[in-house]
């Protein structure tokens, strides 16, 4: 494998942390660093970056192969534009563009420069989302017909680009994006309905708070919450099948699988007095009729940026298809869209996606 230098423009946060993490790949080097922020080019220097005095001077650079686009939202379809028809490879981080009409754009230059063209949604390789997969399709909780996905916090949003509109800001495309991106990941069945409610609990302008279910064509409904205002947290996952339920409580994978062994428990002619009242459905079971299994965190994952560096240097050696590929962020765009339509109509919204 050849050795691949990339040029990152926009080194706040996220592309530090591409520095820190992608830079112990053997293959990647990154060169040099363009910032509209003064401040932002002196870490780059003091971390040994070149640093660009334009965007232009990095994209005639002929030694870049590859450009990270880690700059606000807004501004991704400009500058992916521009690096492709430069010649360079583009990685873009999420969300890739504010519409899937920009997006489409992108895509298109793409092609036709036949350059690679992907996007970090590195969040496929968390380790809570690789476990709640794998259990998933192993298939010991039977046929999966609702999964909930959270993400909570209390803190608000954090200050800048993030609470403005027009800058991309907002949870849909800030973490939705994320949590949709796995969802679609994980079920290739067609969305035929999106029903969004969003909340401008503390910024005016932006979801600071949004809840969505998307209902799939084979049954399956996902829903996502992604709060900054919640005091008290949800489980980060809790998925329900037909043979049984899985909770997945947080970041560090603890969490129970509890599967039925023996479909048919005792029902007594008599109606129970349970905790519930009197009832025979919300009694509890016994407990020789089910099985509990802890989970772990699986060991096995790189949970970081590096998986999105190989697949997308795989793909320009013509080794591998791009495992991130534009037309998935395409549809995580489109559903996005129709959830924007959603809270603002107060209608769902049926689609084909
Ligand atoms: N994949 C992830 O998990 C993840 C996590 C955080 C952020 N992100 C994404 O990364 C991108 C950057 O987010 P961040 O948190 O690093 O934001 P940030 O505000 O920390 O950094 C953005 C940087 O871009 C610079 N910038 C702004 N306009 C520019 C321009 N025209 N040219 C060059 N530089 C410019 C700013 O000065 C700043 O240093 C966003 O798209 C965000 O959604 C992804």
């Amino acid at each position: 494998m050849s050795v691949y230098k990339v040029g990152i423009i926009g080194f706040g946060g996220m592309a530090s942390h591409h520095l820190n993490t992608a830079s112990l790949l053997d293959f990647i080097e990154f060169k040099g660093v363009y910032d509209i922020n003064p401040q932002r080019m002196e870490v780059a220097k003091e971390k040994g970056l070149y640093t660009y005095s334009s965007t232009e001077e990095m994209l005639n650079d002929p030694e870049i192969n590859i450009v990270l686009v880690a700059v606000p939202n807004h501004l991704h379809k400009d500058l992916c534009i521009k690096a492709l028809r430069a010649g360079k490879h583009v990685l873009c981080e999420k969300p890739v563009t504010l519409s899937s009409k920009e997006l489409l754009e992108i895509m298109k230059v793409s092609h036709e420069t036949g350059l690679i063209f992907t996007i970090d949604q590195n969040r496929r390789v968390n380790k809570d989302f690789v476990l709640l997969k794998q259990s998933i399709e192993s298939g010991i909780l039977g046929d999966v017909y609702v999964i909930e996905s959270r993400v909570e916090g209390s803190r608000g949003m954090p200050e800048g680009w993030r609470c403005i509109k027009e800058q991309g800001g907002g949870m849909m495309l800030d973490w939705g994006v994320h949590l949709i991106d796995q969802i679609l990941y994980m079920c290739d069945s067609k969305v035929v309905n999106v029903f969004c409610k969003m909340y401008s609990i503390h910024y005016d302008e932006i979801d600071d708070n949004f809840r969505l279910t998307i209902t799939f064509e084979n049954g399956l409904t996902a829903q996502v919450e992604v709060a900054t205002n919640n005091f008290i947290k949800h489980p980060r996952w809790f998925v329900t099948g037909s043979e049984g339920t899985l909770i997945i409580n947080d970041w560090d994978c603890s969490g129970q699988i509890v599967r039925c062994k023996v479909r048919e428990d005792k029902w007594g002619a008599e109606i129970q007095k349970v905790k519930a009242g009197p009832s025979k459905t919300m009694a509890p079971r016994s407990p020789e009729t089910i099985e509990t299994i802890e989970l772990k965190a699986p060991t096995d994952v790189i949970d970081n940026v590096q998986p999105t560096y190989i697949q997308m240097v795989n793909a320009i050696e013509g080794k591998a298809e791009l495992t991130i590929k534009p037309e998935e962020a395409l549809r995580v765009m489109k559903v996005m869209e129709a959830a924007f339509e959603s809270a603002k109509t107060g209608q769902a919204i049926f689609t084909d996606i």
